[in-house]
């Protein structure tokens, strides 16, 4: 059976170097997995006016959530921490109250940025969302990539053998957190 990786990009900008980056886990996937994107561009803001009457979209997007035995998040970072678009489906992941869906996930986080810090004060800060949440996030490999002119290719390719080698092995690692994740599972319910 495939297991899928549900990847959240925590970008809506048609350019985004992290879309980019999440072509390229696609085709870095595991055997026996599929990356499959749980999109967030069409999430309208969060209020709670919403609680009573939940949109279909934000139905779909909880759902995706809970049909993926794991999550990637790929975010840019914006101003040190991650961007409104984010947090905002983060936010509605949360609701209705008591049903979070993010709890008891697995998630890794990771991120691409041009400047050298690349992405690890937004990293820092959404380990603490998914703390709150419950999550059950992977601790390392840490996952931030400085991007330079050619490195990804608009077709999914990665031009550089490192970068390369490093991105499957950070996939490796989710994959066998998932597994154990899974494994302490049925064990507990047995
Ligand atoms: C509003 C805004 C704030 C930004 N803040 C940061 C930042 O704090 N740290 C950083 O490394 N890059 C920052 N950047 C640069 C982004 O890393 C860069 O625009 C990157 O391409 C965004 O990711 P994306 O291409 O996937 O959308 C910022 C960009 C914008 C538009």
């Amino acid at each position: 059976m495939t297991r899928t990786i549900g990847y959240i990009v925590g970008s809506i900008s048609s350019t985004s170097i992290n879309r980019r980056l999440s072509r390229v886990l696609e085709n870095l996937a595991p055997e026996g997995t599929e990356l499959v994107e749980i999109p967030i561009k069409d999430l309208p803001f969060y209020s709670a006016d919403y609680d009573g009457d939940f949109p279909q979209v934000a139905i779909d997007f909880k759902q995706a959530i809970s049909d993926a035995d794991g999550v990637i998040i790929i975010t840019p970072e914006y101003s040190r921490s991650i961007p409104g678009v984010l947090k905002n489906a983060l936010d509605w992941s949360t609701r209705p109250y008591g049903e979070m869906s993010f709890f008891n996930k697995p998630v890794a986080v990771i991120g691409a940025s041009g400047s050298g810090v690349a992405t690890a004060a937004a990293q820092q800060h959404l380990r603490a969302i998914l703390g709150h949440f419950n999550a059950i996030t992977m601790g390392q490999p840490e996952g931030f990539i400085q991007d330079r002119p050619g490195l990804f290719t608009d077709e999914g390719q990665v031009t550089d053998d490192s970068t390369a080698g490093f991105l499957a092995g950070y996939l490796e690692a989710f994959n066998s957190l998932i597994s154990r994740t899974q494994h302490a599972s049925e064990l507990v319910n047995a």
